[in-house]
C-alpha cells in the first residue's frame, strides 16, 4: 500500500506534494514524510500519524524546493514510527519513497551491513537507498545504479528517488506496484494513483512493470526492462474537484452512499438497450466468447468477494453457469483445477488489490477460456491486463468503507449474468424482466436512502455493544457478511454473519440481551423458514431488528421490524446493502472513529 508522489517543477513544490499526499490518504496514514532537494542540502521532514501532521511541520519550517518526494504509509514491515516513515536515506546522499514489499529484504539487509551500511530503520525499504548508495558509490550513474539494485530486489515495489547530487532529476521505478508520469505545466511529476495529481494535469503515462524513468522539470525519459528507452502511450483522465471533496457531507463514506442512485445510473447507463443488454459491453468480442463458457471462477478479496458471491447465485439462476468462487489470497495455494471453457472473473474497486492481481496473473498461465474484470478504476492493473472489461463508473471511492463501489459491482455483475444467459440464448423473458427493474434502481435506492431516519432510532441500541450477528439466508448471506464487515470496519464493534438456518448449529449459544441481531427478511420462497430461525433467537431473549418485506409479519419482544422499499428480487441485495451501510456509518459516528480511515487499514491494498 502506502502512496508515493514526486515533483520536479520550476516552482516550489512542497505543498502540491502535501496535497497529493491528502489525496492518497485512503492508501495509508499511520506517518507522513517528505524530502526536498534544496540544492546543497535535502530537507527532510517525517511525521508519526496522518498527513495534517506532516503538513503541520511544514507550515512551521516553511521548507523551499523545487524538487522532491514524498510518502504516505501503511505500515508492513516494522511499526508506524517516525524512524520507519519514508523516505529513507542512505548517507545524506540517497532519499527514497517506496510502495510494495521487497521479499528477500532480511537477506539485502544482511550483505549490504557486511558492506558497511547501518540501518535505523525496521523496514524492507531502507535497503533500496543503501543499495542505491552502494553501486552510486562504485562510479555508475544513477539509471545504472537503479538497474543493478532493481536486479537484487524480489517483490513489489513503486520507488521514486532524489540524490543529493542531482537538483534536476527524479528516478522512478515500477514493478507490480503502480506508478505513473503526470504532464504539467513547465513541471513533471509522480504519483501512485492520478488522484493525487489530477488537479495539475489531465495527462498521465502508466509505467510498466520492469520500466525505469526520470523526470525533471523540463521533461522526462522512460527505460524499458533491458533498459532500452521506450515511448508509452499517453492518457487523459479527467479528475473533478467534486468528485473527491466531500461536499456537504461529513465523511467520504457518507457522501458515497448517498450518492449510489447516480452511481448505479452510470453503471447501467449505454449499457442496456429496448428490453435486453447489449452487445460486447465488456468489451469487442465478449458476446462471442460468452458463448462457449460452461464454468465461471471468481476471485476477489473483502467486499469485492461479497458481490462474487451474489453473482455466483445470478450465473446460477440466469445464465445457468456454475461458479467456483476464491478468496483472491487462497486461489493460487489450493492448485486450482481449471475445467475447459472456464471464464476467470477477477471483481475489484481499485484494480490494484495485490491478491487479486496475483491470482489473475497465476489464472493467465492456466487453460481459461478468457479473463474478464469488473473495476472502477479503468487504468488500473487489472484492467490493463485482463482480456475484458467492464467499468463500474461509480466515481472515485475514497472511504476505506467501500459502499457505491459494492453497490456498482453488483449492478454490472447483473449487467454480465444477462450478457452470459443472452449470448447462450437463454432466459429470455427473465432478461427483460430483470432489465425493466434494473431501470427503476436508481429511484429505488433514493427511496431506500430514507431509511435513515428509522436508522437513527436503532443505531445507538447498537453503538454501546461489542458485538453483532448479521443473518440472512440464500442470496442474502453474503450480504448479510457485507453488512459485518462494514460494522467492523468503521466502528469496531465484532460483528459475524451467518447463514440463518446455520444458528442452531452453534452460534444461538451466543444469543442473550447483549447480542444485537440483525437479520434480511425479505420476501422470498424461504421467508418462513427464515422467520422460524428468527423465533428461536427471539425466544433465547436475543434484540432482532429485521429489514424485511412488508409482507412478512412478525411479533417482535425488543428490537424493530423495519419495512423495505419493493423490488424484483433478484434485485434485493443491493438495496438490502443501504440499511446495512448507513447503520454502520450512523454507530460509527456515535462512536467517535475515525470512520474514513480506520484504524489499521487502507484502501487500496498492494501487498500479499
Ligand atoms: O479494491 P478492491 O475492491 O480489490 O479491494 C478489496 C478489499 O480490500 C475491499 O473490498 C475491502 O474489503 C473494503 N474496503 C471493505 O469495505
Amino acid at each position: 500500500m502506502c502512496g508515493i508522489i514526486a515533483a520536479a517543477s520550476n516552482r516550489n513544490v512542497g505543498k502540491l506534494l502535501v496535497q497529493g499526499l491528502h489525496k492518497m490518504e485512503y492508501r495509508g496514514y499511520d506517518s507522513a514524510g517528505i524530502a526536498l532537494h534544496q540544492n546543497k542540502q535535502i530537507a527532510h521532514l517525517r511525521t508519526l500519524g496522518k498527513v495534517k501532521l506532516l503538513e503541520d511541520k511544514m507550515i512551521q519550517e516553511k521548507p523551499k524546493s523545487k524538487l522532491g518526494i514524498a510518502h504516505t504509509r501503511w505500515a508492513t514491515h516494522g511499526e508506524p514510527s517516525e524512524e520507519n516513515a519514508h523516505p529513507h536515506q542512505s548517507k545524506d546522499r540517497v532519499y527514497i519513497v517506496h510502495n510494495g514489499i521487497i521479499e528477500n529484504y532480511i537477506e539485502l539487509k544482511d550483505y549490504l551491513k557486511t558492506e558497511g551500511y547501518s540501518f535505523t530503520s525496521q523496514t524492507d525499504s531502507e535497503l533500496i537507498a543503501h543499495m542505491l548508495d552502494f553501486f552510486l558509490s562504485k562510479g555508475n550513474s544513477i539509471i545504472d545504479s537503479m538497474y543493478l539494485t532493481k536486479e537484487k530486489l524480489d517483490g513489489a515495489y513503486a520507488i521514486a528517488v532524489v540524490d543529493k547530487e542531482d537538483n534536476s532529476n527524479i528516478v522512478l521505478a515500477r514493478n507490480k506496484s503502480p506508478l505513473l508520469i503526470g504532464i504539467g505545466t513547465d513541471e513533471f511529476l509522480a504519483a501512485s494513483d492520478p488522484l493525487a495529481i489530477g488537479q495539475l494535469t489531465n495527462e498521465f503515462i502508466f509505467l510498466e512493470d520492469g520500466d525505469v524513468a526520470q523526470i525533471s522539470a523540463e521533461g522526462f525519459t522512460i527505460y524499458d526492462s533491458n533498459k532500452k528507452e521506450a515511448s508509452r502511450e499517453i492518457t487523459k483522465i479527467d479528475i473533478s474537484d467534486q468528485a473527491i471533496s466531500k461536499g456537504k457531507f461529513k465523511h467520504f463514506m457518507e457522501k458515497e452512499i448517498y450518492e449510489q442512485p447516480q452511481a448505479i445510473l452510470n453503471t447501467i447507463d449505454g449499457r442496456v438497450g429496448g428490453d435486453d443488454v447489449l452487445d460486447n459491453i465488456f468489451g469487442l468480442g465478449s458476446s462471442d466468447i460468452f458463448k462457449n463458457v460452461k464454468r465461471i471462477q471468481v476471485v476477489a478479496c473483502g467486499t469485492s468477494l461479497h458481490a462474487g458471491r451474489v453473482a455466483a447465485n445470478w450465473f446460477s439462476s440466469i445464465s445457468e453457469l456454475p461458479t467456483q468462487i476464491d478468496y483472491a489470497s487462497e486461489y493460487r495455494y489450493r492448485n486450482p483445477h481449471v475445467d475447459e471453457d472456464s471464464l476467470l472473473i477477477t471483481i475489484s474497486q481499485s484494480g490494484e488489490t495485490a491478491d487479486t492481481l496475483a491470482a489473475l496473473r497465476y489464472a493467465k498461465e492456466k487453460n481459461y477460456l478468457s479473463t474478464l474484470t469488473i473495476c472502477n478504476v479503468p487504468t488500473s492493473s487489472l484492467a490493463r491486463e485482463s482480456d475484458y472489461s467492464i467499468f463500474t463508473n461509480a466515481g472515485p471511492e475514497i472511504g476505506v468503507a467501500s459502499t457505491k463501489a459494492f453497490t456498482t459491482q453488483l449492478a454490472a455483475l447483473m449487467l454480465l449474468a444477462l450478457s452470459l444467459a443472452k449470448s447462450r440464448n437463454m432466459n429470455p423473458k427473465l432478461r427483460t424482466r430483470v432489465i425493466t427493474a434494473m431501470r427503476s434502481l436508481p429511484d429505488t435506492i433514493e427511496e431506500t436512502l430514507k431509511i435513515k431516519d428509522t436508522i437513527l432510532e436503532i443505531a445507538p441500541e447498537i453503538a454501546n455493544k461489542d458485538n453483532a450477528l448479521f443473518l440472512g439466508r440464500g442470496i442474502f448471506y453474503p450480504i448479510a457478511k457485507e453488512g459485518a464487515l462494514k460494522l467492523k470496519e468503521i466502528s469496531y464493534i465484532h460483528a459475524e454473519a451467518y447463514p440463518a438456518g446455520e444458528l442452531k448449529h452453534g452460534p444461538l449459544a451466543l444469543i442473550d440481551e447483549n447480542m444485537p441481531v440483525i437479520a434480511l427478511a425479505p420476501e422470498s420462497e424461504i421467508a418462513e423458514k427464515l422467520v422460524s430461525n428468527l423465533e428461536e433467537v427471539k425466544a433465547r431473549g436475543g434484540t432482532l431488528y429485521v429489514f424485511s418485506d412488508p409482507s412478512i409479519s412478525m411479533d417482535l419482544k425488543s428490537g424493530k421490524l423495519i419495512n423495505m422499499p419493493k423490488c424484483d428480487f433478484l434485485l434485493t441485495p443491493i438495496i438490502y446493502t443501504i440499511p446495512l451501510q448507513i447503520l454502520s456509518y450512523e454507530v460509527a459516528l456515535l462512536r467517535g472513529t475515525d470512520i474514513d480511515q480506520p484504524r489499521n487499514l487502507a484502501k487500496s491494498v498492494t501487498v500479499e
